[in-house]
């Protein structure tokens, strides 16, 4: 049987020890320790620009650049060297506008080093032809209206010169049906060949018309 007392002390020690809990849980807690001041970081030498020189031939003409190693051969076409008839399109090697012909071979140059070009061979579309005296390529898509807005039409004119020479040299394509016989310069061989160079205008049929013309003259 508990007495009044009893209660009394037992309230009393409840109060107390509650009193004592949250005492203890108000207690702060040390301040964080204070963050050390943020350096700002130091580029190490691994992270600057590289530079490197480099030598090649552009449209028949030697050229030496010194270059952040990082230059893609579409900038140094475009920036370094201001030939701006190569187009950059997509940057990502997806669209061709950026096509040139290194050593006989078309290449995407937004998708290539520049100073991986030492000693090359290197030719634009200002390299072909010149407004009076076009290269048969170009009066072909001018004849056949093989260009609407011209954006891609450097990136075609080269890939198109170059497919042929591919053909030329008996080189078959994915649509080839017999990998041993001499490829033709068909409908369906040029628009697989050319299959890399995008025409957001749409003037598909149009450059294979310009190709199939030049291909049958050169025959
Ligand atoms: Fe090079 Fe598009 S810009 S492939
Ligand atoms: Fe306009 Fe080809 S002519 S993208």
């Amino acid at each position: 049987m508990d007495f009044p007392g009893d209660l009394d002390m037992t309230r009393r020690g409840l109060l107390l020890g509650s009193a004592a809990t949250v005492a203890m849980t108000t207690v702060p807690f040390p301040p964080p320790a204070r963050a050390a001041p943020v350096e700002t970081p130091i580029p190490s030498p691994a992270l600057s620009p590289v530079r490197s020189r480099v030598s090649f031939t552009v449209n028949g003409g030697s050229h030496t650049l010194e270059l952040d190693t990082r230059t893609t051969l579409l900038d140094a076409l475009r920036e370094h060297l201001h030939l701006t008839g190569t187009k950059k399109g997509c940057d990502h090697g997806q669209c061709g506008a950026c096509t040139v012909i290194v050593d006989g071979r078309r290449i995407n140059s937004c998708l290539t080093l520049a100073v991986m070009h030492e000693g090359d061979s290197i030719t634009t579309i200002e390299g072909l032809g010149t407004p009076g005296n076009l290269h048969p390529m170009q009066a072909a898509f001018v004849k056949h209206d093989g260009y609407q807005c011209g954006y891609c039409t450097p990136g075609q004119i080269c890939s198109a010169v170059a497919v042929l020479d591919e053909i030329k040299a008996g080189i078959p394509s994915h649509a080839s049906a017999d990998l041993t016989a001499a490829p033709q310069a068909t409908a369906i061989e040029l628009r697989e060949r050319m299959s890399g160079n995008i025409c957001r205008c749409g003037a598909y049929s149009n450059i294979v018309d310009a190709i199939t013309e030049v291909a049958r003259r050169e025959a």
